[in-house]
């Protein structure tokens, strides 16, 4: 298990005060992804069939994800006491479905999902941090500093990984690019939506460009550019080029642009 537990969280500090009702609702989706993490493991402990030190490794990194839906559900259920989220997970479970139990990845190769769990941890990583930048209920506040602590960890876990395993069955920056930025485009996949849906809607049917909008507009309006910088500087890692310098400041400019772009468009959109 990780370095804390739900154990160590200040649940009595809880505010309901300073509860910004947008933020319970994506802390709601987020609690349902975080959950499906043990499926995940699974997954990868399938495709390292014959590495049972990462088999290890990735099953403690499942239990560390479900730990984060663990203490999102319970605050989610102490900012909305009617909150179901065992219904919300089933409904999750029912409308998103992947093949979790597939030996292969989908990125071609090992060191090719390596890049895509990097991606996702960076992804992460930024998003709990700008999450407690933003929000001010103190509980909340607590719990996205320990996830957003993980979360870096696990990207060095996976940034490690790729490092063993480009050495064995090398992969080269130009494919590490194309799986990136595929991860990278996938955050507007059905995943969030449908997760941002299960936890927010009973009664209407799915709508994947509504409920894509819908959460998109309330995360990246989380955003600051600090985030977008420490995200493109470890992307570039991950691809093997480098992070400082003219690059990572070039790409970070266009990436902050581009979400700024959107989460006005999304915006207007709503209005
Ligand atoms: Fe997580
Ligand atoms: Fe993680």
């Amino acid at each position: 298990m990780g370095s804390w537990t739900l154990d160590d969280i200040p649940w009595d500090r809880f505010d309901r005060t300073k509860l910004d009702p947008e933020i319970v609702r994506i802390v709601k989706a987020a609690a349902l992804v975080e959950q499906n993490g043990a499926a995940y493991a699974h997954h990868l402990c399938r495709v390292f069939a014959d590495d049972p030190g990462f088999q290890e490794t990735a099953r403690r990194w499942g239990e560390e994800e479900v730990q984060h839906g663990g203490a999102l559900a319970r605050w989610a259920r102490l900012a909305d006491p009617e909150f179901d989220f065992a219904a919300a997970f089933a409904r999750f479970q029912t409308g998103f479905q992947v093949d979790f139990d597939s030996a292969r990845s989908r990125r071609g190769s090992r060191a090719g999902e390596m890049v895509a769990r990097c991606v996702v941890e960076i992804g992460t990583s930024c998003y709990y941090t700008a999450l407690r930048e933003a929000a001010a209920e103190p509980v909340l506040q607590e719990i996205c500093r320990h996830i957003a602590a993980d979360e870096l960890r696990h990207y060095r876990l996976f940034y490690k990984t790729l490092d063993r395993l480009l050495a064995l069955e090398p992969i080269g920056r130009l494919a590490r690019l194309r799986v990136a930025f595929g991860r990278v485009a996938e955050s507007e996949d059905d995943e969030l939506a449908y997760a941002y849906y299960a936890a927010n809607e009973e009664n209407r049917p799915y709508e994947r460009r509504h409920y894509t909008h819908a959460y998109a507009r309330r995360a990246y309006a989380l955003y600051r550019p600090h985030h977008v910088e420490r995200g493109v500087a470890m992307l570039l890692k991950a691809v093997g080029l480098t992070p400082n310098g003219r690059l990572g400041r070039v790409t970070s400019r266009l990436a902050w642009q581009a979400i700024r772009v959107r989460a006005a468009r999304l915006a207007k959109m709503a209005a």
